[in-house]
């Protein structure tokens, strides 16, 4: 069960919610608002992320995943793209300096052929310099899930495979090995899943909130906690 401390702020989750993932939207929404460029509300969302990466380290979460670009976002304007990119890299190169301190393993999921080379080689960089770390961060990046999944079942073929079992075809998606998340949260109001982790998703409880993801906090990671915390996961049996 989770732990709070005597103000009822929330300490640890308990070992029944292993994997947490972020739909994180709403940065433009809350830049737009301020009349400000998109592009500010991309670093606000990166503080953001920061923070919350922290927190659910905390909270003795194993796994955080976040969706950060998804296939469909290249359709954005050039600047913005440049932006987010610009943003990751400055954020792996922190993670280099700083692994001891952040102690996260760094994982990217999603088709990364398309990525600078820059950004490529940076990625290896941070996946090898935190791969002693347990807790998982997952970042998806030209991600999407159909893709995923399809990719998957090539690989599969290309084995010799002329039959797939489930377990074949979780094996041979990018979170092989990671526990499928628990809990899945979307900012910014909007209720789809978005191509995000389709396959994963499957037992997944969902928390939606109208905050914009730069607003993102503690106090909103504890609702959606808590608010877990109140379903009941039957995984298609009864109770
Ligand atoms: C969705 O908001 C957000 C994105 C497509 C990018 C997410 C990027 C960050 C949070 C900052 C960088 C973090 C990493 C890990 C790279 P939106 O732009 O779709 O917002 P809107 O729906 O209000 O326009």
């Amino acid at each position: 069960m989770p732990q709070y401390d005597e103000s009822g702020r929330l300490l640890r989750v308990g070992r029944d919610l292993k994997h947490i993932a972020f739909i994180m939207d709403g940065n433009g929404r809350w830049a737009e608002r301020r009349g400000l460029s998109r592009e500010k509300g991309h670093t606000e969302g990166m503080k953001a992320f920061e923070k919350a990466v922290k927190y659910c380290g905390e909270l003795g979460l194993e796994v955080m995943t976040v969706y950060a670009f998804s296939t469909e976002n290249w359709k954005r304007p050039e600047r913005e793209v440049r932006k987010i990119m610009a943003l990751l890299e400055k954020y792996l190169d922190k993670l280099l300096e700083k692994a001891s301190e952040y102690e996260v393993r760094v994982r990217f999921i999603g088709e990364r052929k398309s990525l600078s080379d820059r950004l490529q080689q940076k990625i290896v960089m941070a996946e090898d310099a935190t791969s002693k770390y347990g807790r998982i961060l997952n970042i998806a990046l030209n991600y999407g899930g159909r893709a995923e999944i399809t990719a998957a079942v090539n690989k599969l073929i290309s084995a010799g495979r002329r039959t797939v079992s489930e377990d074949d075809i979780s094996g041979a998606l990018y979170t092989s090995g990671i526990p499928d998340p628990d809990l899945i949260v979307r900012t910014a109001g909007e209720q789809r899943l978005s191509n995000f982790l389709l396959w994963q998703s499957a037992y997944s409880e969902f928390y939606f909130t109208d905050t914009l993801w730069p607003d993102i906090d503690e106090a909103e990671i504890q609702r959606a906690v808590e608010n877990y915390y109140k379903r009941t996961r039957r995984f298609g049996a009864v109770r």
